[in-house]
């Protein structure tokens, strides 16, 4: 299916964003698109895939109308449509079209539609059209004063925003060893796996480095007006589950 969304004005002006990421003039996901999974699996030592398991699982027990917003190569989306089938619309997004090409090779048998959209500014999709709003790791990529305005506006009363991002380990000794290990080890490994194209980990370094914890993201959901917000801890607290509720 084709994009069914454009982008609406520029994109979001970047305020509060971990990665300190701008699309307008870093063009990295399309740099990187073919090879996204790949790295991903690297920097993670292949934890990313037991993450990403627990988050579709998630989102798989929700039902009704679903958008998945910074869908990168879609493989959340695909998760989630390999461990069940759907009833309602499912639209995989992202702001990048190249990563978006990469997920309709993925998915190109399923009932699903594509669309370029900006989760800071997404003036097209209406107000309370999605029973679910997912967000996978491009929280921490996004302004996210902004996109958590538009996640809201575009939910439907009670419907319900995932989001797994980066977080902190309880133990501020074993967070502050988690960063020095990996302010050594990512620059190396992105020498080594992505040809020294320093955008590819810089900002995975950044966002976890400045992504608030568990708590502190619930509280800012909380002043976003969302409700019912739960944490969901996974690897001691290296990633975290948010789950959060628009009120009916
Ligand atoms: C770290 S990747 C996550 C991809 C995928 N969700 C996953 O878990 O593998 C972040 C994605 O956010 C997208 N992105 C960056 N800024 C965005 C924005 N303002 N709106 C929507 N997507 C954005 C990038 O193009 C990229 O595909």
């Amino acid at each position: 299916m084709g994009l069914v969304f454009g982008l609406g004005g520029g994109a979001s002006p970047v305020t509060e964003n971990a990665a300190q990421f701008q699309p307008q003039t870093d063009d990295v996901f399309a740099r990187i698109a073919r090879d996204y999974d790949r790295y991903c699996d690297y920097f993670s030592f292949f934890i990313q895939r037991l993450w990403k398991r627990a988050f579709a699982a998630e989102v798989t027990a929700c039902s009704g109308d679903w958008l998945d917003l910074a869908s990168g190569t879609g493989d959340i989306p695909q998760r989630v449509l390999n461990a069940s089938t759907r009833r309602g619309q499912v639209v995989v997004s992202d702001i990048c079209l190249p990563m978006l090409d990469v997920a309709r090779t993925k998915l190109e048998d399923r009932a699903v539609t594509f669309a370029r959209i900006d989760a800071g500014d997404m003036r097209d999709v209406p107000n309370d059209s999605f029973d679910v709003i997912s967000m996978a790791f491009g929280m921490k990529i996004v302004d996210r004063d902004a996109a958590l305005r538009e996640i809201y506006r575009c939910l439907k009363p009670g419907g319900v925003f995932l989001c797994i991002e980066a977080s902190r380990i309880g133990w501020a000794p074993l967070q502050a060893l988690y960063l020095t290990y990996m302010n050594l080890c990512l620059p190396v490994m992105g020498q080594l796996i992505a040809r020294g194209d320093r955008s590819a980990y810089d900002y995975l370094l950044r966002g976890i480095h400045d992504f608030p914890d568990g708590k502190t993201f619930t509280r800012y959901l909380e002043s976003k007006h969302f409700e019912a917000v739960s944490v969901r801890p996974l690897s001691l607290g290296i990633v975290a589950i948010h789950r959060a509720h628009k009120p009916l």
